[in-house]
């Protein structure tokens, strides 16, 4: 793309010139997408919040995450010392090898001859509640969460055989760590109220799901209301009006709308369980090295900001 046009974009759509640079127009073009995100202007709005607004209110985020981690760890500890607290049947169930949810299953696309499928849980906690295996097709589970290092040494002190071992990875950072377009199912159970930025981790986990396939939440609608904002549930997730949005006191970010262009969301309520399908329509044109870079300085800005409280 010339620079004149570059120019014109920028000059015409001033406040979105971050976005432009992060979503690198020129690819955009060369893949023939009659997809404009630019027009999107929840999504323009969330990525100039990320990368320059945002500083203080992430600052914000990561502190008060910080300051939950010791509590999430201590609950995790206890529930291996005990053999699962007040869920001894959830231990059980957790410490053997099990099928994947059935829930997950009929998410995964058609078998094609021996392909394997992969599934990717976020936010898994010390030992994946997704099931690491199916009867009748190879699968590959992949289980993430940011604590992986806690919950290692609390299961080596414990001296527990767990099926599979969690990794490192936040919800936030999913494409640093994981090939872009590279999971036909990804997952998260009651994770992402306890995360730093909900909004953002979505959005991970739709790069790193393949175009067609599905991002499956499970949580129970507003628990960090229900929580009362203790240790890292900082989040509500819930539904209006048929859109799926997330919101603390100070923020409330639609993500129906923010995905618009390149998901379709149903949410589905019973009780005070929230069921959430996102299916991946379009992949996220971002030139990611600009992508990463930016919100690099995002979050070292943020880091800055953190320790001069
Ligand atoms: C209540 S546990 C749920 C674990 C598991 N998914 C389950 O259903 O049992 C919440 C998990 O979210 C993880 N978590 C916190 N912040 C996160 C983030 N930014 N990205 C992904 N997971 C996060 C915590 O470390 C914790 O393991």
């Amino acid at each position: 793309m010339s620079v004149r046009i570059w120019e014109a974009l920028c000059v015409a759509q001033n406040e979105n010139c971050v976005l432009m640079d992060i979503l690198d127009i020129a690819t955009i073009n060369s893949r023939k997408t009659s997809m404009n995100l630019t027009e999107n202007r929840v999504f323009a709005d969330y990525f100039n919040f990320l990368v320059s607004s945002g500083g203080q209110q992430l600052s914000r985020a990561i502190s008060l995450w910080r300051s939950g981690v010791e509590s999430e760890g201590d609950f995790w500890s206890r529930w291996f010392e005990t053999k699962g607290l007040e869920w001894p049947e959830d231990y059980a169930i957790r410490i053997r090898p099990a099928p994947l949810a059935p829930w997950l299953a009929e998410l995964l696309p058609k078998q094609h001859g021996s392909e394997v499928a992969k599934i990717l849980d976020v936010g898994a906690g010390p030992i994946t509640k997704a099931g690491t295996f199916l009867p009748d097709r190879p699968i590959e589970v992949v289980a993430c969460d940011p604590l992986a290092r806690v919950y290692d040494k609390i299961i080596e002190r414990c001296g527990v055989k767990v099926p599979l071992r969690t990794v490192f990875s936040f919800a936030e950072d999913l494409s640093a760590r994981f090939e872009e377009s590279s999971f036909d199912l990804v997952c998260c159970t009651n994770a992402l109220d306890h995360s730093i930025e909900p909004a953002w981790g979505i959005l991970e986990m739709l790069i790193v799901v393949k175009k067609g396939g599905f991002v499956f939440l499970s949580h129970r609608r507003n628990e960090a209301e229900f929580e009362n904002y203790a240790g890292l549930h900082q989040w509500n997730l819930d539904e209006a009006d048929g859109d799926f949005i997330v919101w603390t006191k100070e923020r409330t970010i639609n993500i129906s709308e923010l995905t618009g262009g390149f998901a379709d969301i149903q949410c589905s309520v019973s009780g005070d369980g929230l069921t959430t399908r996102i299916r991946k329509t379009n992949n996220i044109p971002i030139d990611s090295n600009s992508y990463h870079r930016k919100l690099r300085a995002a979050l070292l800005n943020a880091l800055i900001d953190d320790s001069g409280r």
